[in-house]
């Protein structure tokens, strides 16, 4: 193990047997749950954004098209290499190997943006109490926070989608904003507070 959770080699073994391991560029379900987070994301534009456990790169494409600035990162170096390649051609994306949350972007980066997009059931009880402390300290203030999850029970799993968005709804510092439910997964939007979270209609005077 890592420190935090599944380690390395586990996803460096998955990545060798197949280029796409959950096959996010040809299933029907995997794009539809991308275009549903990216619709969900409350500002219509994001100035600097963070998606750990970017994969492939196929929700971090979608992403690009709403931020002026994105930083994608995964622990496995064969996911690194399949994102660069996609997004080669956006210079506002930045694609690095990372394995959060020991590792983590500079300490005086702050996003408006972070994606927990089927991450956090990696991560033991320390690494994910660790991740959310440091998403709470890489948010601005007002920021989105989005966390999407797979619910069905998986071996390899240190826990459930579930568990992981119980865990978020819980702390201090994040509000829901918007939570979708699917037998298969969870959709959950929260900002940062204070100040005081604000619906999209509010943010644009409409009530
Ligand atoms: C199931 S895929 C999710 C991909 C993408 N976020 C999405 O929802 O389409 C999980 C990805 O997270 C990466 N990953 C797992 N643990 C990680 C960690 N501790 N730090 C960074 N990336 C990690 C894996 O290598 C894999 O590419």
């Amino acid at each position: 193990m890592t420190p935090s959770g599944t380690p390395a080699q586990y996803f460096d073994e998955m990545y060798a047997r197949a280029e796409d391991p959950w096959s996010f560029e040809t299933r029907w379900y995997e794009r539809r749950k991308h275009a549903l987070t990216v619709a969900c994301l409350p500002r219509r534009r994001y100035r600097s954004a963070f998606e750990p456990g970017c994969s492939t790169g196929m929700l971090t494409s979608r992403l690009a098209q709403r931020c002026d600035r994105l930083l994608a990162v995964d622990i496995a170096a064969a996911a690194v290499t399949s994102t660069r390649r996609r997004l080669a051609d956006q210079a506002h994306v930045q694609v690095e190997r990372m394995a959060v949350p020991d590792e983590w972007p500079a300490a005086d980066a702050r996003f408006d943006l972070v994606v927990l997009s089927e991450l956090g059931y990696y991560l033991d009880d320390a690494g994910l109490d660790l991740l959310t402390a440091r998403t709470l300290d890489s948010l601005e203030p007002g920021g989105t926070l989005v966390a999407v999850h797979w619910r069905p029970a998986v071996a390899e799993h240190a826990r459930g989608g579930d568990d992981v968005h119980r865990l978020l709804a819980d702390l201090d510092g994040l509000e829901r904003t918007a939570h979708h439910e699917e037998a298969d997964f969870l959709l959950d939007v929260f900002l940062r507070v204070p100040p005081a979270a604000t619906s999209v209609a509010q943010a644009e005077g409409l009530r």
